[in-house]
């Protein structure tokens, strides 16, 4: 049995992630491919406590650590829970959010260090790194522009500024010049269709490398 794939998907609010990850399983599944797709903060009971907490409880003041210290506690849960034992099953997972988020978030957006993220991640996700992330990376005008479309209240980190906002995008684009294997940037701004055939052709690329592998 071979170990399945994790595909993550990154990008600040309205970038397309909920609508693409559709996409993506689609795509996998056409190939035969059994996935799950999960999201973080959440993906299990506790974990989805914990989003409420650290996403919709704009009421709640919240040490930035103590934030950070969250969001790794949501992600134990998930990686014991789903994440780990479905990879091992030879499930691919798709997540809407995942170590990316925590440092363009929290690293950039709320100024933890990025050498405490670091800690936290060797020790939670020992070792285990994305096979591929997805970053849609989108301008913040549209980025508000799309999510004030939207009829929903606000969370706690859309109801954060334009300066936070820009930052993040920024921590995101940062991480992908680190990762430039990992991470792959695709234009959020661009037709839908565009994005979608941009999406399709990375997830083509890394099948036709796994079978080439074997
Ligand atoms: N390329 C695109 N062109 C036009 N509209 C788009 C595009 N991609 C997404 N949208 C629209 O933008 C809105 C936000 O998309 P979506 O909910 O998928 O973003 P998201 O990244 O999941 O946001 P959030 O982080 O807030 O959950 C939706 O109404 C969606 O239809
Ligand atoms: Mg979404």
């Amino acid at each position: 049995m071979f170990r399945g794939r994790l595909v993550t998907v990154e990008g600040i609010d309205g970038s397309g992630k909920t609508t693409h990850i559709d996409h993506i399983c689609a795509c996998l599944r056409q190939q035969n491919i059994s996935v799950i797709r999960t999201r973080e903060p959440g993906g299990t009971e506790l974990g989805e406590a914990l989003r409420e907490i650290l996403i919709r409880r704009v009421d709640l003041a919240m040490d930035a650590e103590t934030e950070l210290l969250l969001m790794f506690s949501a992600r134990m849960e998930h990686l014991r829970k789903l994440i780990c034992p479905a990879l091992e099953n030879g499930t691919w997972v798709v997540i809407d959010r995942f170590i990316d988020a925590t440092y363009a978030y929290q690293g950039g957006g709320r100024g933890v260090s990025m050498d405490r993220i670091r800690l936290l991640e060797n020790w939670v996700l020992n070792g285990l790194t994305p096979d591929l992330t997805i970053l849609l990376d989108l301008p913040i005008e549209i980025s508000l522009a799309r999510t004030n479309a939207r009829k929903q209240a606000s969370d706690r980190f859309e109801l954060q500024d334009r300066e936070f906002k820009n930052t993040v995008r920024e921590a995101y684009l940062e991480r992908a010049r680190q990762n430039p294997e990992r991470i792959r940037i695709v234009e959020a701004s661009a037709e839908m269709s565009i994005v979608k055939r941009a999406i399709s052709d990375i997830l083509g690329s890394l099948i036709e490398q796994i079978h080439s592998q074997i």
